[in-house]
């Protein structure tokens, strides 16, 4: 492998002060809820995507299909608002069941709480297929929809999965927060759902956004409210502060500067962690609060957010995403004290991360955290209910999963500076839990 540079001099040579934010993890065997612990650093290596010139110049096009081709769209602040606008859409009326799997985030449950339905969890196979027979006998008559992941930009067996819904008669909403691109047997992902819910976000270099897909052309209706110019500027800004601060958009620093400059002269309204200097948790980052507001169901996404992802160059998303995947592939197969849980590509597949496995991820975390390491852990806390007997296997996830990134808008030498530096930690927690040699 080629000499990878330290993050530390990559910040040196940025000239922007180290970010500093909570790690929502704490270490050992703390509850099994979010928390903010202790202080740690905001990555160097951008863990989203991140805007620059290339984002719009290269590869303009793509021949792999997106769900804006599977119906009409309508662009939200967050996929979690339109998995709300879906659950309206499809009729789901107070104490309804909505089916869900058992490896999810807080925010694909938050939005039952707008049309106060409850959840049921549903088992997942350890190729992260749903399970078709547990779902079977957790169908009831107050059992109206359905919601299934295609987990990392990998579909489900949507033609499966669609016939199941229809013998049912239950509404499939087709949550394609991990899979913007990309098709099953030969139709675009998205359409196989009654209602399809994506996320800007981890797709394209934006700070916030969301879209519902249906055959309904008035469901744009629903949106009664618009972003104002300050709303669009400040996110517009977000995004170039973030590019930035992760090295890129050069000519724009000095500028960026003195704008931060003239904020931290203002005076502050009222303390907070953001306001003591330090970013909330990574997952913080769209237009709504963490937890679910029912208000922006009716709130379009800011203009800047819908024209950057409508304008940025789909075919090098799909191109880069699936090269960085590649790559990791071949890195983590065969690594000890780790295992890629996908292990091939498929055709018409663009992923949204890399999922690791690691055996001893609760002695690990802490330390790539400390080192930087860009990293998301979906599915880290789940539902309370959700355990063993539930579901086996998404508890399994829950605590042995990380995700890297593969966006297109990485870096070679980030991209080898997170491989070298995830393996050494890795490598080294092996070493350490290995039992002394006998004298
Ligand atoms: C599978 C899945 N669905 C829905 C969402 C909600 O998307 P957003 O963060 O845009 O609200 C997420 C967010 O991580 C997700 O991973």
């Amino acid at each position: 492998m080629t000499q990878v540079a330290s993050p530390l001099r990559k910040r040196a040579s940025s000239k922007m002060k180290r970010r500093m934010t909570h790690s929502i993890t704490v270490p050992g065997d703390g509850p099994n809820v979010p928390q903010l612990s202790r202080r740690i650093p905001v990555p160097d290596v951008p863990v989203w995507p991140i805007l620059s010139a290339a984002a719009f110049l290269e590869e303009r096009t793509s021949s792999m299909p997106s769900v804006l081709s599977a119906g009409h769209s309508v662009y939200v602040t967050a996929g979690r608002i339109a998995i709300g606008l879906a659950l309206r859409l499809a009729g789901v009326a107070p104490g309804d069941k909505v089916l869900l799997p058992a490896y999810h985030c807080a925010s694909m449950v938050d939005p039952l709480s707008c049309v106060s339905a409850s959840p049921v969890f549903y088992r997942l196979n350890e190729d992260l297929s749903v399970d078709l027979e547990d779902i079977a006998r957790k169908v009831d008559a107050s059992t109206h929809v359905l919601i299934a992941v295609n987990y990392f930009g990998f579909p489900q067996d949507l033609e499966t999965l669609r016939k199941f819904c229809d013998d049912h008669h239950l509404v499939l909403i087709e949550d394609c927060a991990h899979s913007f691109f990309g098709e099953f047997a030969g139709r675009p992902l998205g359409s196989y759902g009654d209602y399809a819910i994506a996320s800007l976000t981890k797709f394209f270099p934006v700070k916030e956004g969301g879209c519902l897909i249906s055959a309904d052309p008035e469901a744009r209706k629903l949106l009664r409210r618009a972003r104002g110019p300050i709303a669009g500027l400040r996110q517009g800004f977000s995004a170039i502060e973030d590019a930035v601060y992760h090295d890129r958009l050069a000519t724009l620093r000095p500028l960026v500067q003195a704008i931060q400059q003239a904020r931290r002269l203002r005076p502050r309204p009222k303390s907070s962690p953001k306001s003591q200097g330090v970013d909330g948790p990574a997952d913080m980052r769209s237009g709504v609060s963490e937890d679910f507001d029912p208000r922006w169901l009716e709130v379009k996404a800011s203009g800047i957010s819908m024209w950057i992802s409508r304008n940025v160059s789909t075919g090098r998303i799909a191109r880069r995403r699936r090269d960085f995947f590649g790559r990791m592939l071949a890195h983590f197969t065969a690594h000890r004290g780790c295992r890629p849980l996908i292990t091939e590509l498929p055709e018409g597949v663009v992923p949204y991360m890399f999922p690791l496995w690691v055996d001893d991820l609760s002695t690990v975390f802490p330390v790539l955290e400390d080192r930087a390491a860009p990293m998301q852990r979906f599915g880290q806390f789940l539902w309370p209910g959700v355990d063993e007997n539930l579901c086996r296997t998404s508890v399994g996830f829950s605590k042995h999963l990380i995700q890297l990134p593969c966006h297109q808008d990485l870096r070679e030498d980030e991209l080898d500076w997170v491989l070298e530096t995830v393996s050494s930690v890795i490598a080294s927690s092996r070493r350490r839990g290995r039992p002394p040699a006998r004298a």
